[in-house]
């Protein structure tokens, strides 16, 4: 019931996956319940394989799950939709098109004016820095900026969600602390759900009002901690004692999940 779900913008209710691979059945989530709300912005972090990819695609629609289910405002999610922006883990561009065709492909998809889907495609495509690249076509691009054309292609469409699979994994320290601090600044004027997956614990707590952490796989939520840290946030918070006490905790609690995996 809609009523039920109050300001709760995607609910992800007991959601188990099941793989079947080479080695039989592998229990990839087992269990996953969370509830995220509107305009929150949560990380998730957990060790390697830990399921974290596999849920994402979940919430996209991109990926079945075995059993329970996922909702988007009180909906059950049954395939993509454009009210959920993903950035993939591995950046998935078309490769046939220039950087600026690919920022415009979903502009085009919603059906706005040729002269809006270019302005907006400029202003993204200045945000992630690429603007003498525009023309390029992705395979001659590092991967870094592969990764910036998939984030701007994401930010442009504007969706009500944003799903992003480790999207800063693969930038240089400074881009990555700009495109925080960028992301920050959207997310405090816009506020979109955001639902960030990344193996750094200090992009997660700069960025998160909540960070999940999974437990080794089969994955489950093995614990949310709030982080108390008031907005805006910048590179100074980094040093607080509030962020380095959450930083230790979470760290410890990630690397006992680490060390799961490795018995
Ligand atoms: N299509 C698939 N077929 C079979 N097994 C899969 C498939 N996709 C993922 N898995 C398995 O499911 C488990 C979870 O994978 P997933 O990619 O979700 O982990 P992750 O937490 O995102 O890891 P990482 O941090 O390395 O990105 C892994 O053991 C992986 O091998
Ligand atoms: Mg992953």
């Amino acid at each position: 019931m809609a009523g039920d779900t109050g300001n709760i913008k995607v609910k992800i209710d007991n959601v188990r996956k099941v793989f079947n691979g080479r080695n039989g059945e592998m229990i990839a989530l087992n269990g996953v319940s969370l509830d995220i709300k509107e305009n929150e912005f949560v990380c998730v972090v957990g060790p390697s394989g830990c399921g974290k990819s596999t849920l994402l695609n979940i919430i996209a629609g991109l990926e079945e799950l075995t059993s329970g289910k996922v909702y988007v405002d009180g909906k059950e999610v049954q395939g993509p939709g454009t009210e959920r922006g993903v950035v993939f883990q591995q950046y998935a561009l078309f490769p046939w098109l220039t950087v600026r065709k690919n920022v415009e492909f979903g502009l085009k998809l919603k059906g706005l004016k040729q002269e809006e889907v270019g302005k907006i495609a400029d202003k993204y495509i200045k945000m992630v820095d690429l603007e003498e690249f525009a023309n390029s076509y992705p395979k001659e691009l590092s991967g870094g900026m592969k990764q910036r054309v998939a984030i701007a292609r994401a930010y442009a469409v504007n969706p009500e969600v944003l799903l992003m699979d480790e999207p800063f994994g693969a930038l240089d320290a400074q881009t990555r602390t700009q495109l925080q601090s960028e992301l920050l600044d959207t997310w405090e004027k816009e506020r979109k759900t955001c639902f960030f997956i990344t193996h750094d614990v200090d992009e997660a707590i700069i960025l998160a009002q909540r960070v999940v952490i999974m437990s080794a796989r089969p994955g489950r939520v093995k614990e949310i901690v709030d982080i108390d840290i008031p907005y805006p946030r910048t590179q100074e918070t980094k040093m607080t004692k509030k962020f380095l006490e959450l930083k230790n905790y979470i760290w410890s609690q990630v690397y006992q999940e680490y060390l799961e995996v490795r018995k």
